[in-house]
Parts: structure tokens; C-alpha cells; sequence
């Protein structure tokens, strides 16, 4: 049986109550030491110009996200996120009356349009990304943008964990249902007449660097024990990474892709009118 089959987005809701319930920052590696560590905030929200504009969140999480985004003065927020906790913690966390959390899953939501749709780190827990980058094309306006970003694998992380997945079916964690590639959005983004306008890679320390043994040595060990196989040379082969990604920072000929990608999305038809 293939990873995929055994889980299922629904599936994950329950998963996802409880690491809201215990604390995200003991879950999510993004946290360092119980602080965001990934630049995926800076990076999303320089890509649009926030002013004015009305946004969807999907998968916002407690809405630290959007929290930013209304303080670069956007006219409405929603985050939509199915879990409970998370919904609740975002409202205890947000002021004003500019934003509303709605618990629930994206597939049952009211189509409403919005001028910006965003979703980090949620598409590649979907049982379809391909509905899922569908539904947000939905929720979009007709000139709006959608942000997309994702675990990216053109990287030393990536090509490690591709080859787990392809030649030994090893999840990357309990909750990522999918790789993504830039090949596969690309598609999707053409067949619901779409573009990627554009596209950038980022966390490269976590792809390329010191981030990544750090990383590994959790996620590599728990990774093999959740499929059942061998973790006791783990550190063996950490060490060898250690040596290649001080190699790597080293080798400034050597340029790798960072371990999250951001997309922003536009329709194929509208006037060029990115930031
Ligand atoms: C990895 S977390 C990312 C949270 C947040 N966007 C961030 O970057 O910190 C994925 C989030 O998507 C939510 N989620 C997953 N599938 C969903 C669905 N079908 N509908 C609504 N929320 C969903 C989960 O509850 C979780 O909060």
C-alpha cells in the first residue's frame, strides 16, 4: 500500500486538533527553539501589495500570516482552517474587526470571491492538489493573484527524500500527502487556465545547510521508523551530510534551490498586472 492511500486529508484533521492543541511550535520544524524560523512570512508577503486588497487564507493556521497582511493595510482577512484549535487560537490572537476565522474544510465553503488567495504549506496535505489549486482559483477574482508555497525538492533534502519516496514508498512526515514540483503546478496551472507569473525558492539552509542535518536527524530517524525500516545508521550518514553541506557553503559554483517555493498565480488570460 502506498503512503498516500493509508492517510487521506480528512484523516489529518484530527492529527492537526492536536498539534494545535499541544503547541505548534513542538511540531512544525519551521520552529526554532519555539520561534518562526522559516522565511516563507517575508517571502509571501512581499509578493503582492496588500493595501486595500481583500484575502483568503486557506490552512491559516492560528493566522500569524494574516496578521502581517492586515498590518500592511489590506481591507479583509479570512482564514479558513479546519481545525478547530487553530481557528480558535487565531481569533484569541487577532484584533480588530478586519478579520474573521471560519473552521471548516476548504471543500465545504461557501464560494466567495477574494482578491488575494493564499495558502502556505497546506496544498501539498490535500488528497488532490490539483482540486485543491482549483478551489483557490475559485475563491480568486477575476484579476486577483493566488500564493501558493510548498516543500520544494531541488535541493540535498530533496534529492534524498525523492529517492526514499520513489524507491522506498518512506513519507516525508504524517501529514504530507505529496512532492510537488514545479512541472506538476505548471500543468495544473495551464489546465484551469492559469500562469505561474512568478516563482521563487527559499529557506536554503534548510535545503542546502546546516538547517538540514538538524532536521534530518529528526525527521530522517522518524521517517524510517514510521516505514517500518532500519533508523540505526542515521547518524552515519548524518555525518556524511554534515561534511557535503559544509562543502557546499564552501562551493560557491554549487547553487541548489531552497526547501520551500513560493508561486504567485495569475490568470492565463488577464493583463500582466503582477506587482
Ligand atoms: C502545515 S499547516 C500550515 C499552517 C499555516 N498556513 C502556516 O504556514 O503556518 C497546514 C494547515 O492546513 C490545514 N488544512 C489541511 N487541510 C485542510 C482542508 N482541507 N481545509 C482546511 N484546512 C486544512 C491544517 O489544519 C493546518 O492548519
Amino acid at each position: 500500500m502506498s503512503s498516500e492511500s493509508q492517510k487521506g486529508n480528512e484523516r489529518l484533521r484530527e492529527f492537526y486538533e492536536k498539534i494545535y492543541e499541544d503547541g505548534e511550535e513542538n511540531y512544525f520544524s519551521k520552529f526554532k527553539q519555539g520561534v518562526d524560523a522559516s522565511e516563507t512570512n517575508e517571502v509571501v508577503l512581499d509578493m503582492v501589495p496588500w493595501s486595500g486588497k481583500s484575502v483568503l487564507d486557506v490552512g491559516c493556521g492560528t493566522g500569524s500570516l494574516l496578521r502581517e497582511i492586515l498590518s500592511r493595510g489590506a481591507r479583509r482577512v479570512t482564514g479558513v482552517d479546519y481545525s478547530e484549535k487553530a481557528i480558535e487560537i487565531a481569533r484569541a490572537r487577532t484584533e480588530g474587526d478586519k478579520a474573521e476565522f471560519v473552521a471548516g474544510n476548504i471543500f465545504d465553503m461557501p464560494v466567495e470571491r477574494h482578491d488575494v488567495v493564499v495558502s502556505c504549506g497546506t496544498m501539498e496535505h490535500s488528497d488532490e492538489p490539483a482540486r485543491f489549486l482549483e478551489a483557490l482559483s475559485a475563491r480568486c477574482s477575476a484579476d486577483g493573484w493566488i500564493v501558493v508555497t510548498c516543500p520544494h525538492f531541488i535541493n540535498v533534502r530533496g534529492f534524498v527524500w525523492m529517492a526514499l519516496a520513489k524507491l522506498h514508498d518512506v513519507p516525508m512526515s504524517l501529514t504530507d500527502l505529496h512532492f510537488l514540483h514545479p512541472w506538476e503546478i505548471g500543468t495544473w496551472c495551464t489546465d484551469l487556465g492559469l500562469q505561474v507569473d512568478r516563482f521563487v525558492t527559499f529557506d536554503h539552509a534548510r535545503g542546502n545547510g546546516a538547517d538540514l542535518v538538524n532536521d534530518f536527524d529528526k525527521r530522517l530517524t522518524n521517517a524510517l521508523r514510521d516505514a517500518g525500516m532500519d533508523n540505526s545508521r542515521v547518524p552515519e550518514y548524518l555525518q556524511y551530510l554534515g561534511k557535503l553541506v559544509e562543502y557546499l557553503e564552501r562551493a560557491s559554483t554549487v547553487r541548489l534551490e531552497g526547501a520551500t517555493a513560493a508561486y504567485l498565480i495569475k490568470r492565463a488570460t488577464s493583463p500582466a498586472n503582477a506587482p
